[in-house]
């Protein structure tokens, strides 16, 4: 045996459990908002953290100690002083910046609970359903996705087709299939006001945080359905169809890509929105890819087995995206270039 081929394996395991086991104290200094009672505060004795959080001051010591031996607190031994950097805090405590992290830190955990029926799934067949994961997976799926389509789709993302911008801003009906809790419809009804958006999603209580944001935001032209994509309706159509992260999840992508395809006006164009990932494992073989992988076993893929579906899975690349659109009957397949670490962009045509 190779004993230093051992030692940085072990090494590396152990990083990768410490980070998980981290991951969960982070999920409890997220719910209880001790991320923002840090925030913008500079270095604070264990005190008057206690005194802003109204934390018992047992759990705070292990918490803060744990964040602190983690880096993500910065611990001052001689002051005996915590701080949360300015940078850690755009991650962990503000919600509308386009870095913030945390919602992995809900959704996480919320995959750890797949982890019986995956395991049964392996010999039996079958998945998990997305129903039961959870309104932890339901909210931190909003958390992870909603804080970078708000602040960027309709600055960076859109303008990538000036096209369909200037015709979002005359008015236009668009359809987002699998809007979840809708934070891209609601970003598009806000910038483009003469424009009607429908947000299509098969989960319930997704919808339901969709309608009450859109209730909050005043939002009029923006309403949600309890639709399958492979069911949206096609008369009249709409002039642009968007999907973020969905069709790796769906049950049967070749039918929503298909309805998409039928519901499409003539003229208009499918924005499809899926993780970034390359065409073979060995293009996928580093911690990107071992994030979507993971996130693919425990529900991506899950989620579609459990309802007889192809179980597409999350690290699908673009080569098999533009055979899977073509096969819909798509003609016109292009990547647009956008810096994104976490998404692939895709403009498809009829
Ligand atoms: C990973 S979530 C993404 C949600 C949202 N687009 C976002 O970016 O936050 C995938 C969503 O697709 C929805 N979904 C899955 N299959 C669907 C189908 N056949 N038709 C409509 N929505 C579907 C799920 O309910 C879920 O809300």
């Amino acid at each position: 045996m190779n004993k230093e081929a051992m030692r940085e394996f072990m090494g590396r395991f152990m990083e990768m459990t410490t980070g998980a086991a981290v991951l969960g104290v982070v999920a409890v200094a997220d719910r209880t908002g001790l991320f923002r009672e840090l925030q913008g505060q500079g270095p604070l004795s264990m005190d008057e953290i206690a005194q802003r959080s109204g934390f018992q001051p047992r759990y705070l010591e292990e918490i803060l100690a744990t964040l602190s031996a983690a880096r993500i607190v910065v611990y001052d031994a001689e002051a005996d002083t915590y701080a949360l950097p300015e940078e850690h805090a755009a991650c962990l405590a503000d919600e509308s910046s386009p870095y913030f992290l945390a919602g992995w830190s809900q959704m996480v955990p919320a995959l750890y609970g797949a982890i019986p029926g995956v395991a049964k799934a392996c010999r039996e067949g079958g998945g998990v359903p997305f129903s039961e994961f959870g309104e932890d997976m339901i909210e931190g799926i909003a958390r992870s996705n909603g804080p970078g389509t708000r602040l960027l789709l309709t600055r960076k993302w859109l303008p990538l087709m000036p096209d369909m911008v200037s015709r979002l801003e005359s008015g236009i009906r668009v359809a987002d299939v699998g809007c979840g809790a809708g934070a891209a419809a609601l970003t598009m009804a806000r910038a483009y006001p003469n424009s009607e958006i429908l947000g299509y999603d098969v989960d319930a209580s997704s919808l339901e945080r969709a309608r009450s944001a859109a209730d909050e935001a005043g939002a009029t032209n923006a309403s949600f359905e309890r639709i399958d994509g492979k069911a949206i309706p096609s008369d009249p159509g709409f002039d642009l169809i968007t999907t973020f992260d969905v069709i790796h999840d769906v049950v049967d992508p070749l039918a929503v890509l298909g309805q998409i395809r039928s519901a499409l006006r003539k003229g208009g164009c499918y924005l499809m929105v899926e993780p970034v990932a390359g065409d073979s494992l060995a293009e996928n073989l580093h911690s990107a890819g071992a994030l979507t992988y993971a996130m693919s076993t425990l529900h991506c893929m899950t989620q579609s087995l459990a309802h007889g579906g192809v179980g597409l899975g999350a690290a699908w690349g673009p080569q098999r995206a533009e055979q899977y659109c073509r096969d819909a009957g798509f003609t016109g397949f292009v990547r647009l270039e956008v810096p994104n670490p976490f998404n692939a962009f895709y403009r498809v045509e009829a």
